[in-house]
């Protein structure tokens, strides 16, 4: 089964306008200059920045994403942004569910899944982030950690087209410490079976998997090479030019 990789960069909360637009225009340089691959790319900045990335990506083929999304459609819900005004500036993605916004913002799973439900309704597509703690992994419930998120996030009419799955363990997020290769495949062969329960063979076996949490370089390689693994969602190394296309090369 062949997936396309996805290379998608996460800035999170980094970036005044000329750092966003500078690093926009860094990486839609080095995209048309590596010239055709099998690979899709995409940046995620935060709200304040997607206007001015989106022109600054133009003529690239680098898509854009949010992190985050409200429910609705519009309405009174101060300081949030939806899914319609994302979709309006040129965004093509939105990450759900990410475990700093599990953490900082107490999202739950079923939240989740009623934004994921939202995007798709704009013609988003969803990057549904899942992963266990360091305390879940040591008591060895890493898979049953995974499911149960996935159970509750992923809506039931997701499909591979509307929907990616970033398996983020919330241990190796910015912290240099990632799992071993062995059990990235393992998780992610673990996930696909859920997602084959849940939405079907078809979906699952389409839908990608994204790996997420110090992806550098030097590891890119020994993670997007893995069977399950259909990308990585990068974090600290998508904010430098360099290391961002350096993990696009080491897969190429
Ligand atoms: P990191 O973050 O690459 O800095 O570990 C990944 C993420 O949180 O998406």
């Amino acid at each position: 089964m062949s997936r396309k990789l996805l290379i998608a960069g996460n800035w999170k909360m980094n970036g005044l306008l000329a750092d966003g637009v500078a690093l926009a225009k860094g990486v839609a340089g080095e995209v048309k200059a590596l010239g055709k691959t099998d690979l899709e790319f995409l940046v995620c900045p935060p709200f304040t920045l997607l206007t001015s990335v989106k022109k600054a990506l133009r003529g690239a083929k680098v898509a854009l994403g949010a992190q985050d999304c409200h429910f609705a459609v519009k309405g009174a819900h101060t300081g949030d942004i939806s899914p319609a005004m994302l979709k309006d500036v040129g965004c093509a993605y939105v990450i759900l569910g990410h475990s700093e916004r599990r953490a900082d913002h107490k999202e739950s799973s079923e939240l989740i899944n009623k934004k994921s439900v939202a995007a798709y309704e704009q013609g988003l597509k969803a990057i549904i982030c899942i992963g266990e703690t360091e305390a879940e992994r040591d008591a060895g419930k890493t898979i049953d950690v995974c499911a149960k998120q996935i159970l509750g996030s992923v809506p039931d009419n997701a499909t591979a087209a509307n929907t990616v799955i970033a398996y983020e363990p919330v241990w190796a997020i910015g912290t240099g410490k990632t799992p071993t290769s062995k059990d990235v495949q393992e998780v992610h062969a673990a996930i696909r079976k859920v997602l084959a329960k849940k939405l079907g063979k078809g979906n699952a076996n389409k839908m990608r998997i994204l790996y997420g949490g110090s992806v550098k370089p030097s590891n890119a390689k020994e993670f997007l090479s893995l069977e399950d693994v259909d990308g990585a969602l990068i974090g600290g190394a998508s904010l430098k030019v360099e290391d961002f296309l350096g993990i696009a090369k080491a897969v190429k």
